[in-house]
């Protein structure tokens, strides 16, 4: 069983990276932007409150984001305990200590936590070029400029939390889909065993 943490920049290729883990490892793919995104376009209460804050690119509030993720494992027990991919979660140190609880008291644990890191203006091109054709509505420039201010306040210091545990893998996110894949295999190949 592993259990990764995707970790990065809004545009560092979490989503991207996710996929191919998926398909190689055999993982419950958990992407609270995903499921927030499910919520809006279904216009759910939760929808409706996400929206306000994911226009802005701002974090939806810790409590409700760790209510979602909660519920999230308990809907999908028999294949999160196969392992899961957390995506976008979590993003600040609260929600890095409740993933902790929440997984202790399913008698498991964060395996590793795989950092993709990419230079700024890198990750606006990418979203940009992205807000294209996405339709995504945090995909406008205004609104990235400000996810990428909110990931280098509240987000980046989980770098220490899960260096300081030992469980923070570097991987350089800039290059082929493939290459940057490959090293993120070589970097979980000594845990995997
Ligand atoms: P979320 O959906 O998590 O978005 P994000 O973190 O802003 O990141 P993205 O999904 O835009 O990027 P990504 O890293 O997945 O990269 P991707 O693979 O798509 O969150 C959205 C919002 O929801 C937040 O702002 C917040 O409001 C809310 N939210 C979500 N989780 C929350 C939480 N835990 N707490 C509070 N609020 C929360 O790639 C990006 C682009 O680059 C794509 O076009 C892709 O094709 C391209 N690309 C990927 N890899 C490469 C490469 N190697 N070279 C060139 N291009 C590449
Ligand atoms: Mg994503």
């Amino acid at each position: 069983m592993l259990n990764l943490v995707i970790f990065g920049a809004p545009g560092s290729g979490k989503g991207t990276q996710s996929e191919r883990l998926i398909s190689e490892y055999g993982l419950l793919h958990i992407s609270t932007g995903d499921v927030l995104r499910d919520h809006i376009k279904r216009g759910t209460e939760l929808g409706v409150t996400a929206r306000q804050y994911i226009d802005k690119g701002q974090l939806v509030p810790d409590g409700l984001i760790i209510d979602i993720l909660a519920q999230v494992l308990d809907d999908n027990k028999e294949r999160a305990c196969e392992g899961v991919i957390f995506d976008g979660f979590p993003r600040t140190i609260p929600q890095a200590q409740a993933l902790e609880r929440l997984l202790g008291e399913r008698g498991t644990k964060v395996h590793a936590v795989v950092g993709l890191e990419v230079d700024e203006q890198e990750l606006i091109d990418r979203l940009v070029k992205r807000g294209k054709e996405s339709g995504r509505s945090d995909d406008n420039e205004a609104t990235i400029r400000k996810r990428l201010e909110v990931y280098h306040n509240q987000t980046s210091p989980l770098r220490e939390f899960y260096q300081e545990r030992g469980l923070y893998k570097a991987i350089h996110g800039v290059g082929t889909i493939d290459d940057i894949f490959a090293d993120i295999k070589r970097a979980l190949a000594a845990i995997e065993a």
